[in-house]
Order: C-alpha cells, then sequence, then structure tokens
C-alpha cells in the first residue's frame, strides 16, 4: 500500500532530519522526519501563511489543524506569549515530532498536542490556522474542514491557505454555500489564503 503523509502510524522507517525555518520575524530550527509532510523544509504555503496572518489579541485559542512537524503551532505560541495552542494531526509521528519542536523551543506549557478526537468537545477556538491536508480528498477534507469550522469561536477567524490548482477557489465557493463568510485574504506565487468566519445565524450545518 502506497504510503501517505497523513497514514496514522507511519509504516517508512523514521529517519529524523531537521529543517530550518526562515520568517520575516524569526529564524527557528524543528525536528522533521520521514512519514510526515514536508520533511525537508517549510512548505512555501505554509510560509506564506506565517509571514501573512497576524495574531489576535493575546489570550485567544489557536487550533493548528493538521499541525504536521509543528510549524504554526510553535510559531504561534512564540508570538502570543499568552494564548493557548492545540496542535492536531492525525499521523502520530507528526504529533510526536511537533511536542518535541514545543519542547526545544520552550512553548510546551502554553501547547497542546493531540489527535483530533481528543479535544474536549466543549473547546472552542478564536483563530483556526491550517495548511490542510488536501490529499485525504474532497469529502473528508471538506468534512474535517466543517468539523473544526463549526468550533470557531462567535468572533473567531480561520486562515486557510491552499494552491490554486488544488482546488482554492471552489473551496472558498462551497465554504460559502455552507454559510461560513469566506473570502480571499492573500492571491500569490499560485497560493490563496482564505479567511473564514463562523456561521453567522447560530446553524450548525453537517459536513457534506
Ligand atoms: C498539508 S499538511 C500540513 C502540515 C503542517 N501544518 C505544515 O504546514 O507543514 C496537512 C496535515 O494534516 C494532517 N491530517 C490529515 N487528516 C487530518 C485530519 N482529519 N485531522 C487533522 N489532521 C489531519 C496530515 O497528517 C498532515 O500532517
Amino acid at each position: 500500500m502506497a504510503a501517505h503523509y497523513f497514514d496514522e502510524e507511519p509504516a517508512v522507517r523514521s529517519a529524523p532530519a531537521s529543517v530550518e525555518v526562515n520568517l520575516a520575524d524569526m529564524s527557528l530550527q524543528f525536528r522533521t522526519d520521514r512519514g510526515v509532510f514536508s520533511a525537508h523544509r517549510l512548505d512555501p504555503g505554509t510560509k506564506l501563511l506565517l509571514n501573512e496572518v497576524s495574531l489576535l489579541p493575546q489570550h485567544s485559542a489557536t487550533l493548528d489543524l493538521g499541525c504536521g512537524w509543528g510549524a504554526i503551532a510553535c510559531v504561534t505560541a512564540l508570538r502570543s506569549i499568552t494564548g493557548r495552542i492545540w496542535a492536531i494531526d492525525t499521523n502520530a509521528r507528526a504529533r510526536y515530532l511537533t511536542a518535541l519542536n514545543a519542547h526545544d523551543l520552550g512553548v510546551q506549557a502554553r501547547l497542546t498536542v493531540a489527535a483530533p478526537d481528543e479535544v474536549p468537545p466543549n473547546v472552542r477556538f478564536d483563530h483556526i490556522l491550517s495548511n490542510p491536508p488536501i490529499r485525504i480528498g474532497k469529502a473528508a477534507l471538506r468534512s474535517c474542514l466543517a468539523m473544526w469550522l463549526n468550533r470557531l469561536s462567535a468572533t473567531g477567524i480561520a486562515h486557510l491557505v491552499m494552491q490554486k490548482h488544488l482546488g482554492s477557489d471552489s473551496m472558498q465557493h462551497w465554504l460559502s454555500e455552507q454559510g461560513f463568510p469566506t473570502s480571499r485574504l492573500v492571491s500569490r506565487s499560485g497560493f490563496r489564503i482564505l479567511e473564514v468566519h463562523p456561521i453567522q445565524d447560530g446553524r450548525v450545518r453537517d459536513a457534506t
């Protein structure tokens, strides 16, 4: 069976490596490994997201949806000294790396790494940041996004980075149709950053 970056327990043998991340405001070293997304460099879409999206006020709760080796979660934790960050991923090796990186960077006390079904149902997020898992397929991706976007707080906001040729425009259209006000914040180098707001009238739609 083919290996995927979103496999729960990657079958590919571990080969620890490291990646240097250079952003507008910081340069950091991260641990990575085979069997996780973009193991040899910071994905250019993730880099765009981290350079373009500003932080919400301190004390907010942020979700890194599909954390991989933890770039978004750890950078957010370093930028937001009082905020609480959740980093979730279905891939156990990705969660392990995110926890290691959070520890290396000294932000582990404010960052919770979890499998998606370990997040208590009452937790709401002020900010969701994601380079979402396009490769899981359209239906699964829509279901996943709708589920977490329905957990935005009333004034919450989500920023999703997607490649134009992997369906960012149709995702924007679909999210709007579901009732999530969605606009294009940035369009650059083949990537879009979508800005998504919670459904306004309190409806919680199911995912399909
Ligand atoms: C495109 S990668 C982004 C990884 C990382 N945030 C980055 O920017 O480098 C998407 C991540 O979502 C994870 N994933 C796949 N399905 C998921 C799901 N249902 N819930 C949460 N994470 C999921 C994958 O394992 C993968 O690590």
